[in-house]
């Protein structure tokens, strides 16, 4: 399973960065919205800083201005993937854009017929939100293995994006069932590494070995 980490801000990017876990970013207007400066100046930034894709959002509800924006999102860099809406709207951008050769992740995907509509348009990746989904009490990783199976049923190159993911037990499910993707935030990737055990057996073997040097 590859690992997008889910934000926009680059501090967290390169301090993930440093235990090569990030194959590539996805972002929201909301993850903008948190840092300071020009948006554009964070997204060119964000594109050199990784090698692997950047999902970066339109704000147009509108097909035309979502492949206008898209057109100009792409010039941040190659890796560039444009996050559209899962609506109407969205799926005639998305196929419009697919018939160009950019690259799409439909964003806001609550159903799994959504979710094959996308990948019908061409979508490269849908976005089921996970942790939204479980907040309203259904189940987030019923969606992914919904997605799972029509993909592979089907042979779409379309990939599963796990996100709006809340703790590691939402990564460890996506890799359970085999999604393609998870885009994790900072303190989750964070947490995933710690173990108190782990912790616990460091320190018993370092006084042991400190006890042994003193004798
Ligand atoms: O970036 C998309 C998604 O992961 C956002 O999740 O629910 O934490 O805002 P959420």
């Amino acid at each position: 399973m590859k690992f997008f980490i889910d934000t926009a801000n680059l501090d967290q990017i390169r301090k993930a960065k440093e235990y090569n876990l990030i194959d590539g970013v996805t972002t929201n207007p909301t993850l903008f919205s948190r840092e300071t400066g020009d948006w554009r100046e964070i997204a060119a930034k964000i594109c050199r800083e990784v090698e692997g894709p950047v999902s970066l959002e339109v704000i147009g509800l509108e097909a035309e201005e979502m492949v206008s924006e898209a057109k100009e999102l792409v010039k941040f860099g190659p890796n560039v993937v444009v996050k559209i809406p899962m609506t109407e709207q969205g799926l005639k951008a998305v196929n419009i854009l697919s018939g160009l050769g950019i690259m799409t992740n439909v964003t806001l995907v609550f159903s799994p017929l959504q979710g094959l509509l996308a990948a019908k348009a061409g979508a490269a990746y849908v976005s089921p939100f996970v942790g939204r989904l479980d907040g309203l009490g259904q189940s987030g990783m019923e969606l992914v293995e919904q997605l799972t199976t029509i993909f592979d049923n089907y042979d779409f190159s379309t990939q599963v994006l796990v996100a709006s993911i809340r703790h590691p037990m939402h990564v460890l499910e996506a890799a359970l069932i085999g999604a393609d993707v998870a885009t994790v935030p900072f303190s989750v990737i964070m947490s995933l590494v710690r173990h108190p055990m782990t912790d616990k057996g460091l320190q018993q073997f370092l006084d042991d070995w400190k006890k042994s040097q003193a004798k």
